[in-house]
This record gives structure tokens, C-alpha cells and sequence, in this order.
């Protein structure tokens, strides 16, 4: 059990690291640090300074990982909690069917572009 824990946790500081090189490599290519008009996100702030002290990726991995926590089972439950509500309320899944067609078409795929929040009920 342990040593599985422990894979477990190579595998998931690994999967932490790739996700970070990522965002190095973004921020690189984009030249966030220049100021290039672009946005500056708490990623790169915390990438900024990880720069001057090495030992600030630890705290960019805690960071990364309560986040991954915090969101996954919430919006899994939660999304699991609306579908129960909305397959068993027939009318109200008709309303919500209409809306996304209405909104996002009935053949393209939900983008964050369809759903500007003036569209949304
Ligand atoms: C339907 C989905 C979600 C629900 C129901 C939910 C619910 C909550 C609740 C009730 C709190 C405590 C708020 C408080 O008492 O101050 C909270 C805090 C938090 N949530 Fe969510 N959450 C959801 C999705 C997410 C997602 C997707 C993320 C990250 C990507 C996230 C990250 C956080 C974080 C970091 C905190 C702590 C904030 C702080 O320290 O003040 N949550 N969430």
C-alpha cells in the first residue's frame, strides 16, 4: 500500500512538473515578462519568482494541486446533482436543450466565445 502511495505520488509530482514546463514555455515564447501587453497570470507571477528562489516551486505544486482538488469533485458532483434534476424533470431539460442550441447552435461545440455572460439567463 505504501509503495503504491508513493508511485502514486511520483507519478502525480511528474504530471505537476509537465503542466509547469508548460507554462514556462508559454510564458517564454510569449514574453509575458517584457510586458508585452499581455495579461499577467498567477501562474506566471509565481513563475516570476520561482526565477529568483528556486525553492518556490513548492509552493507553485501546492498551489497546483489544491486547485486540482478544490475543483474536480465539486464540479463532478455538481454537474452529476443538475443532469439527476434535469433527467428527471423533463420540461425543465427541454428548456435548457433549447437554450444551448439557442446559444451555442446545435452542431458546433460549447466554447467559452458562445456564452458571453450577456446571453446567459
Ligand atoms: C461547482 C463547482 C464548485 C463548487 C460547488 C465549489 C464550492 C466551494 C466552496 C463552498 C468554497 C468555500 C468558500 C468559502 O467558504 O469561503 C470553495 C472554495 C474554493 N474553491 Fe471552489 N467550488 C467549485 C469549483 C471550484 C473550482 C473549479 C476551483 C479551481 C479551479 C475551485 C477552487 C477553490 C479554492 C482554491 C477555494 C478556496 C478559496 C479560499 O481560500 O478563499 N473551486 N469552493
Amino acid at each position: 500500500m505504501e509503495k503504491r502511495l508513493l508511485r502514486l505520488q511520483k507519478r502525480r509530482d511528474a504530471f505537476f512538473e509537465r503542466l509547469t514546463e508548460e507554462f514556462r514555455l508559454k510564458r517564454r515564447s510569449s514574453d509575458v515578462s517584457e510586458g508585452a501587453g499581455k495579461r499577467e497570470t498567477i501562474i506566471d507571477a509565481m513563475l516570476s519568482m520561482q526565477e529568483s528562489d528556486a525553492e518556490y516551486y513548492e509552493i507553485i505544486k501546492g498551489v497546483i494541486a489544491s486547485l486540482l482538488a478544490a475543483g474536480t469533485d465539486t464540479t463532478v458532483v455538481t454537474t452529476e446533482w443538475a443532469l439527476s434534476h434535469l433527467l428527471n424533470n423533463p420540461e425543465t431539460l427541454k428548456k435548457a436543450r433549447d437554450e444551448i442550441d439557442t446559444v451555442v447552435g446545435a452542431r458546433s461545440h460549447a466554447r467559452r466565445v458562445h456564452s458571453p455572460k450577456s446571453s446567459l439567463p
